[in-house]
């Protein structure tokens, strides 16, 4: 099936570690324009040679902090400048570090709030401003995560913020559909690199074993129904076909668990 992303201008937030690499990956074997916006350049810049050698039309890597809104509206207008337009955002910046609710503070909860909601939020409205104003719609997915439909111990306020991205993102399909811009949210469980190299400096996964130990990934796995914990081709695939009008023109509002089966909402 031709996804007919050959040539679209797309910012994947993130998009230098694991699964916004993967992502980055996957559009630029459709041959499209990606703009990586980042603060982490070093690795995007590693990672828009990958893509440039995969089928990328074109990458530019932009340094962004998500929590900061003028510097994302210097990315969008990089993307528009460079590319002619928007045509799909991902916001797939996310950050957590799993700590019991009681072992937390306020000034934890503020960091989780801003990265994993507010970023979010400045890079829907800018991108949606740009779709809206071009008439040529378009496609915003948000990276969300199973915390937010399960109820995960020690990830409490980044579940409840991912729930709340799932929320905002039905909101705005229904706002936002008249302009042709269709709005759907992507669940991962767990999702591990398969090499140390995909992961940035600032990725969650530096080290995998500060997250879980190797008893707990395997009981995680052997807890899903299919088995086998995430990789972040697996995301990217889904992030890549919510992304194409010719292929998933007629999906908007949905939020799509990727997660060998963890998540099963009817
Ligand atoms: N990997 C998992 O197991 C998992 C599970 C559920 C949900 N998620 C979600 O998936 C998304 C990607 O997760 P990942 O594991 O690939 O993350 P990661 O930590 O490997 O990569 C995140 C990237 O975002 C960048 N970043 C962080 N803060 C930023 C900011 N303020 N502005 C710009 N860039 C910033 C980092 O530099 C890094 O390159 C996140 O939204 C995360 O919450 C991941």
């Amino acid at each position: 099936m031709d996804l007919e992303l050959a040539g679209k201008s797309v910012i994947v937030t993130g998009g230098a570690s694991n699964i916004g690499r993967a992502i980055t990956l996957g559009f630029a074997r459709e041959g499209a324009n990606i703009t990586i916006a980042e603060l982490d350049t070093a690795q995007g810049e590693k990672v828009a040679q990958e893509a440039l050698k995969l089928g990328a039309k074109n990458v530019q890597v932009i340094r962004t902090d998500v929590t900061n809104m003028d510097q994302v509206k210097a990315m969008t207008a990089a993307a528009i400048g460079k590319f002619g337009g928007i045509d799909a955002l991902v916001n797939n910046v996310g950050w957590d570090d799993l700590k019991f609710f009681m072992q937390t503070t306020p000034d934890f909860w503020q960091k989780i709030v801003q990265i994993n909601f507010i970023g979010m939020l400045n890079c829907t409205y800018c991108a949606l401003e740009q779709m809206i104003k071009a008439g040529k719609g378009g496609s915003i997915i948000s990276i969300s995560s199973d915390a937010s439909r399960q109820g995960e111990p020690r990830e409490a306020v980044y579940g409840a913020m991912k729930a709340g991205v799932n929320s905002f993102m039905k909101t705005i399909a229904k706002e936002n559909g008249r302009y042709g811009v269709r709005c759907n949210a992507v669940c991962p469980g767990v999702t591990i690199p398969e090499e140390s190299d995909e992961v940035g400096s600032n990725s969650m996964w530096t080290d995998p074993n500060a997250m879980f130990t190797q008893e707990q990934f395997a009981a995680i796995a052997k807890s899903l129904p299919l088995r086998k914990l995430g990789r972040p081709k697996d995301l990217a695939n889904a992030v890549v076909f919510l992304s194409s009008q010719s292929a998933a023109g007629h999906i908007t509002g949905q939020v799509l668990s990727v997660s060998g089966g963890y998540s099963m909402i009817g």
